[in-house]
């Protein structure tokens, strides 16, 4: 017996990378034994800050895709689906809008923080301010009761919370409330120790090749104290060892004491790395070559229209509940 329903997603931006990995992938894909999954392709949500380059979204897709498949995302036991491609997500999104005053999203950290790091002021548009209407509405037009996100996505799932005790106390009952399941994995820092993010080039995409990861891994900073192989470290600073942790298996404990001690040198520490997770990656080289792209695209349409059954079942509730147009459908 599953434990319940989650509904989690993405924005298509391209290829995953490591942080993708071992803080959320890896959870999804365990997640998906406990839980009945669906897995969203957030594509309109790309559209609030990136509106004006439509022409890599399908590729953005694909690449995204590829590694969901490659992490253990198991289209067998889970739907993966297209926003875009059920606009029943778009119905429930106008609907909640009519619960929610503007004032409480333009207090919306993520809107203040996307608004200014964009430097938009005023040309910040509707789309923007409604993201997390929308985000709601992904969540609750599958009746979810969980939702596995990262810290920073808390805020919005605080608003779906709002909205749905709002529907439910106003109309019927009609949503559960939807819980966060946070990552057992603390955030991961990118290769030069500060945030990991594409933008700033500090990532290992998970589809990168041997050499690419070898580069990147020798590259990475580590305890700037430790300098020659017998400098004691300090481990908690350091970002090759957050990644030896992340990954698990080896025996973290004595690289913390080998490194304190000084008996292991950074070098030697990262080639470990490096290899590790050439070993590790190999799936996310290979998919690509052993499923075609209209094979990973037909998956995607195929969960799309599973999803959309839900969706539509969600929605006729939701009209009976407002008292609209519920009788011709
Ligand atoms: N906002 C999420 C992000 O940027 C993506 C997303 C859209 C999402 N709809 C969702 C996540 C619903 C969880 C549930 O990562
Ligand atoms: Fe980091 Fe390894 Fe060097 Fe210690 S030995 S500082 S864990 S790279």
């Amino acid at each position: 017996m599953k434990k319940g329903r989650i509904l989690t997603g993405h924005r298509p931006t391209g290829r995953r990378h490591l942080g993708h990995l071992l803080g959320t992938l890896e959870n999804w894909a365990r997640l998906q034994d406990e839980y009945e999954c669906f897995f969203l392709v957030a594509d309109w949500h790309v559209l609030t800050s990136d509106y004006a380059h439509t022409d890599r979204l399908e590729e953005n897709i694909y690449q995204m895709l590829c590694d969901w498949l490659a992490a253990g995302i198991n289209p067998e036991r889970s739907t993966m689906l297209l926003q875009s491609a059920v606009p029943e997500h778009a119905e429930l999104s106008l609907l909640f809008s009519m619960l929610v005053t503007v004032s409480r999203l333009q207090r919306n950290p993520t809107y203040k923080e996307q608004k200014k790091e964009l430097h938009l002021g005023e040309r910040a548009s509707l789309g923007l301010l409604a993201y997390p209407v929308l985000q709601a509405a992904d969540i609750l037009v599958y009746r979810a009761n969980a939702v596995p996100v990262g810290e920073d996505q808390l805020p919005h799932l605080e608003l779906s919370r709002e909205i749905a005790r709002r529907f439910n106390s106003l109309y019927t009952s009609v949503f559960p409330e939807p819980q966060a399941v946070l990552s057992p994995t603390p955030r991961l820092p990118g290769t030069d120790g500060r945030m990991m993010h594409t933008s700033y080039g500090n990532t290992i995409p998970l589809s990168a090749t041997s050499e690419e990861i070898r580069e990147k891994v020798m590259g990475t900073i580590t305890d700037p104290q430790k300098i020659y192989l017998r400098d004691p470290g300090h481990p908690e600073i350091c970002t090759v060892f957050a990644y030896h942790r992340a990954l698990g298996q080896t025996d973290i404990a004595m690289l913390e004491n080998d490194c304190r001690a000084g008996r292991i040198g950074c070098v030697a520490c990262k080639k470990e790395l490096a290899e590790r997770l050439v070993q590790r990656l190999q799936p996310f080289r290979e998919i690509r070559e052993r499923v075609s792209r209209e094979q990973v695209m037909s998956l995607l349409h195929e969960g799309s229209k599973r999803a959309r059954l839900e969706a539509q079942e969600s929605l006729r509730l939701v009209r009976q509940a407002m008292h609209m147009a519920y009788s011709h459908r």
